[in-house]
């Protein structure tokens, strides 16, 4: 019997290589430019939106002072202790009783949330997923859909923790758990703002409010948004949504003092595993071929790494212009990059990119990690079925199709050297051309006696998911989006710039992409104020919590007093 570590990442392959949660429409190299986009971009800011006009109170008087945070603390800490972990094997709701503490953080909601839960609409969708809808009083308007995910990641072991993980410990700033900061900051703060709004009778919205709370977003979504996209889609309909805020992007960034750049994240690389199964003859270790299964699996990880993705930098694109902005407000920040911006030499600054950091290579580079890798049961036999996953996270200039084109072209050496049979990626979708047309039986050689290692390689892949498309960066809902964020974090003597970024991960918005154009991921979070999200002393800066509320109050406000995004036929008050 394999031991039970191992049988449970069997368990997980099996799921693995079931098919994608989305169709694929179509694959290539993306068009990173939005459809109102401009090449020559110049970092122009639309203006400053305070939403002072609807006579609420302002933010500050809301979420500011030692009494907000102590209620913000008392609010933050009770969701963060429900430790409501997503396994990656877990079965579906109702009959894998790991969800059913998920009720206990709906019935703590519900306690914490008066308001939200007498004046919203409360649907479940797939038993866990949380769909609140309040009506606003003007049906031309398309709804505003906020969103976060209630599922928090597995603790490896709490015994590494400086406080238990879901003891909610706070020292005065920090408030120290997993989920603190993913995703329940949003979760929180989403919650919070909606309870100040609602808590006032006289306050009744204009535009509908969606807010979206999946369940499984750290195994990918496919129960919690998976189902809640397909829910809203037939409710309201392909592209009905004005704005769709979630989780993600790269915060806050302050420069030079006086720059603060918002950087809610406009798309989202694609998405590929690559699964690869080597069936070999065993046998005696005491007579071994000269490789085993592990051996020849060890030179496609070899071929594999030593190829990597090139990086581009794409003129255009949501990095491009990040880097157009900071040339333009904070020139002496990064002086080489400012200077290569200025002169267009996009190839001389994709290298310099790629030398900064990883998470500046990977957002112009698509990756691979050999993540998985599993064989051997016995340390005398040669081990007779070898597994690797390699994970992929594919660059707008990549697609799936060319991902499953350099495995198959990366292995071929090896396959060729080992005569192995090749079956690649058998009834999938988006297949490249690919001929292992060599005479398989030559170049084997070395050893004088014949060695048959009778080996078939098998290839497939799971979680496809294309690169999302780019999310407006001008027009009228990004105007009151990136008003919002000038005025919500407005500063003395600073300039906040709101400017697309590109996530190197995915969100629950994978689910929501038919809903709207408008998908801003970003948890707006000031660089340093969260640490250590899917780590050991996951943690939240409670005042940096208070501006994330501070700000959903905001946005939600200025979304109300606006009329952009009139539903389709819709005459909308600045045309009548
Ligand atoms: C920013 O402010 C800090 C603290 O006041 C100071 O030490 C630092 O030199 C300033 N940096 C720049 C680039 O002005
Ligand atoms: C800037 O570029 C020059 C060469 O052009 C290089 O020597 C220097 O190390 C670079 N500086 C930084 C901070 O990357
Ligand atoms: C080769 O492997 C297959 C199973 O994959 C097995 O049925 C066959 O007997 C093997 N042939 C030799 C010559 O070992
Ligand atoms: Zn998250």
């Amino acid at each position: 019997m394999l031991p039970p570590s191992l049988a449970l990442v069997a368990g997980t392959l099996s799921a693995a290589t079931l098919t994608t949660a989305r169709s694929l429409l179509h694959d290539g190299t993306q068009q990173v430019l939005g459809d109102s986009e401009v090449a020559d971009f110049k970092c122009d800011l639309p203006p400053v939106l305070n939403p002072s006009k609807d006579g609420l109170p302002p933010s500050s008087d809301i979420f500011s002072g030692e009494e907000a945070l102590k209620l913000q603390v008392k609010r933050h800490s009770t969701i963060v202790k429900i430790p409501s972990i997503s396994y990656d094997d877990n079965g579906e709701p109702g009959e894998d009783p790991r969800w059913d503490v998920f009720y206990k953080l709906h019935d703590t909601l519900a306690s914490l949330y008066p308001s939200v839960h007498s004046r919203m609409e409360r649907v479940t969708v797939n038993t866990f997923g949380l769909v609140y809808t309040v009506k606003g009083s003007d049906t031309s308007l398309k709804p505003l859909l906020l969103a976060a995910h209630q599922d928090v990641v597995p603790v490896a072991d709490a015994s590494t923790w400086k406080y238990p993980p879901f003891s909610a410990h706070f020292d005065g700033r920090w408030l120290w758990g997993r989920g603190a900061s993913d995703d329940k900051n949003s979760l929180t703060g989403l919650f919070s703002a909606l309870e100040s709004l609602l808590s006032n009778p006289e306050w009744i919205p204009k535009r509908t409010i969606i807010l979206a709370l999946g369940f499984d977003e750290e195994c990918s979504g496919r129960r919690g948004a998976g189902e809640i996209g397909k829910y809203l889609e037939e409710l309201y309909g392909a592209g009905s949504v004005a704005l769709i805020l979630d989780e993600g992007g790269m915060g806050l960034e302050l420069l030079d003092n006086d720059t603060l750049y918002a950087l809610p994240a406009v798309m989202e690389k694609g998405h590929i595993d690559i699964w690869l199964e080597l069936h070999v003859n065993g046998g005696h270790s005491s007579i071994p071929f000269p490789h085993t299964g592990i051996g020849i699996m060890a030179e496609i990880v070899n071929q594999i790494e030593s190829n990597p993705w090139a990086p581009k930098l794409i003129k255009g694109s949501p990095i491009y212009n990040h880097f157009v902005c900071q040339a333009r407000y904070s020139p002496d920040a990064a002086p080489n990059i400012t200077k290569l911006i200025n002169k267009g030499n996009l190839e001389a600054l994709a290298e310099e990119l790629v030398t900064i950091d990883r998470a500046t290579q990977y957002r112009i580079q698509t990756s691979q990690a050999v993540d998985y890798f599993i064989g051997g049961v016995k340390i005398n036999a040669m081990p007779e079925s070898i597994t690797i996953g390699v994970n992929h996270r594919i660059a707008p200039q990549d697609s799936i199709l060319a991902v499953k084109a350099n495995i198959l072209k990366q292995i071929k050496p090896i396959v060729k050297k080992f005569g192995l049979t090749v079956s690649a990626f058998k009834g999938e979708e988006l297949n490249p051309e690919f001929a292992f047309d060599e005479d398989l039986g030559d170049g084997v050689a070395e050893p004088m006696y014949e060695v048959d290692y009778n080996g078939t390689l098998i290839l497939s892949s799971s979680q496809a998911t294309l690169v999302a498309p780019v999310s407006p960066t001008s027009g009228p809902v990004w105007d009151v989006f990136s008003g919002t964020i000038q005025h919500s974090f407005a500063f003395d003597g600073g300039r906040v710039v709101p400017v697309g970024e590109l996530m190197t991960g995915n969100t629950d918005t994978r689910h929501y992409i038919n809903l709207s154009p408008n998908i801003y991921r970003w948890t707006p979070v000031r660089q340093g104020g969260n640490a250590n999200a899917h780590t050991v002393d996951e943690r939240v800066d409670m005042y940096v919590h208070l501006e994330i509320a501070s700000f959903y109050y905001d946005l939600i406000r200025n979304f109300d007093a606006s009329d952009v995004a009139p539903k389709a036929g819709a005459i909308s008050e600045e045309e009548l």
